[in-house]
């Protein structure tokens, strides 16, 4: 089943624009999680490997650690951790499993920095962010620490700053933003601000920018994109009061006022602003990937997106420009419509080795498809059909 094309992009894997990259997807149900090479000369996608493994009731989110040797999956009952073997298949080899009031594994982020430390979010209940060990091989090992929340919350997302001494927590349930210390010597985690967001925003992710100014916020029932500014010396956030709909919504941005709602409603036939925004539901905020070092602390895009709540009129998804100096979003490049709904997903992954692809998941009609943005839009260029529905994207190269 492997093919000879794998194991030679296994061995160059690296943030370079090659034919062939693999990346991986996770799904709502089931125990599967698909493999799949995209040709980004030939704009091909395919389903390379259907890898069984031992999240029988499903991978709601997964990540690959700093060395992409394994791939961590939040399931139901556990985090679990899997080596990557040399043909891109995945090995069980350990869980950390959690208690029966916490039990629903929902989010992972990861340091990327020693100590390598897993950060694990399981959803609702006011269930803490569980720090948990890895050993020399990155396999995940035991909490050590707790990243506590109200019990009225319940975090969806997760983020951590540059520097890796401070956690941002998207309190979906509880409206809210946390900021929490991590220190890396003793192990410890402690609270450090709370910052409530207006009444029914429900940040659901977010995104610390790389070079420590800014943190993005998705707020999922306001379907927007909210910026925090952030300072690098205490890593505390200051709401900045400025949002963008991730909805068609009829109106200017004061501060960019030839931005592309003046030039493409007329296109896309968009004449009103929505007025529907609980038949949405917005879920992703990342940014895209800088392909070399020299650029790493600025990202050329802000990607995110929302899902509509009926099957067949669809999702948007949206790009903003980013200052390349201080990371400020300079322009709302795109609102586009998904090609369907997203279901619970339509979680947009910036690719590994462009900045101008991205892959996008839809559970509610169950594919997969890349996009690549061009100027200012984007488009599909690649989908495929799963069996099941699929969670989100992690690309291995
Ligand atoms: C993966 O499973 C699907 C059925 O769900 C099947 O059509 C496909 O051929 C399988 N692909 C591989 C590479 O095994
Ligand atoms: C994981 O799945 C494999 C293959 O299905 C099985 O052999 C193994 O016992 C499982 N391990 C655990 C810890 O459940
Ligand atoms: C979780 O790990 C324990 C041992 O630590 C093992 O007995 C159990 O089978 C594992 N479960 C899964 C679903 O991997
Ligand atoms: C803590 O992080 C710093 C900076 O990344 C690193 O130099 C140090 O080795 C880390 N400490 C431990 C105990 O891993
Ligand atoms: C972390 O929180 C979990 C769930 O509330 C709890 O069972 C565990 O004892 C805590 N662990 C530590 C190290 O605080
Ligand atoms: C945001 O608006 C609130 C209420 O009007 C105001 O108190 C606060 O100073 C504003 N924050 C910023 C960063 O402008
Ligand atoms: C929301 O309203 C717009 C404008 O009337 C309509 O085109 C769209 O289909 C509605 N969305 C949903 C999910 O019903
Ligand atoms: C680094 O990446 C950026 C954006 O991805 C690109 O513009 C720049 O040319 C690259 N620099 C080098 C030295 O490759
Ligand atoms: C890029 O950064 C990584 C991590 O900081 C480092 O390991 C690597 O050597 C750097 N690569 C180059 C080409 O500088």
């Amino acid at each position: 089943m492997r093919s000879g094309t794998l194991l030679a992009l296994a061995a160059t894997a690296g943030p370079v624009l090659a034919d062939q990259h693999y990346f991986f997807a996770g799904a709502f149900s089931g125990s599967t999680i698909f493999g799949f090479e995209f040709d980004d000369v030939a704009s091909t996608l395919t389903l390379a490997n259907n890898i069984t493994t031992n999240a029988s009731s499903g991978s709601k989110w997964i990540a690959l650690d700093a060395a992409k040797k394994n791939l961590y999956v939040a399931s139901s009952g556990y985090f679990q951790s899997y080596a990557i073997t040399d043909d891109l298949g995945l090995t069980y080899s350990s869980n950390v499993s959690l208690t029966s009031d916490c039990n629903n594994g929902n989010f992972i982020s990861v340091l990327t920095t020693e100590p390598y430390t897993v950060f694990g979010t399981p959803y609702g209940g006011g269930c803490p962010t569980l720090a948990i060990s890895v050993d020399e091989s990155g396999i995940l090992q035991s909490t050590f620490a707790n990243a506590s929340y109200s019990s009225a919350g319940g975090v969806h997302g997760t983020s951590l700053s540059p520097d890796m001494r401070f956690l941002y927590s998207a309190d979906d349930m509880g409206d809210a933003v946390w900021v929490h210390s991590y220190d890396n010597e003793t192990g410890t985690i402690e609270e450090i601000q709370y910052l409530a967001a207006a009444d029914d925003m429900d940040p659901r992710h977010l995104a610390a920018h790389p070079n420590g100014k800014w943190v993005y916020v998705v707020y999922e029932a306001g379907n927007s994109v909210a910026v925090y500014s952030r300072s690098a010396c205490t890593g505390k956030l200051t709401f900045t009061n400025t949002t963008y709909s991730l909805l068609p919504s009829g109106k200017r941005h004061p501060s960019n006022p030839l931005n592309y709602r003046d030039r493409t409603w007329a296109d896309l036939g968009w004449t009103i602003g929505f007025t529907n925004s609980s038949s949405y539901w917005a879920d992703e905020v990342l940014f895209s990937v800088p392909s070399n070092n020299s650029s790493a602390a600025s990202p050329k895009y802000l990607l995110a997106a929302t899902r509509s709540r009926t099957v067949g009129v669809p999702g948007y998804v949206s790009a903003f420009a980013l200052d390349a100096d201080t990371g400020a979003i300079t322009e709302q490049l795109f609102l586009t419509p998904t090609t369907n709904s997203g279901g619970s997903a339509n979680a947009v992954s910036p690719a590994a080795f462009a900045e101008d692809y991205f892959a996008i998941t839809d559970s509610g009609s169950n594919f997969v498809e890349v996009w690549k943005i061009e100027g200012a839009d984007a488009t599909a260029v690649a989908h495929v059909d799963l069996a099941t529905g699929p969670a989100n994207v992690v690309w291995y190269s």
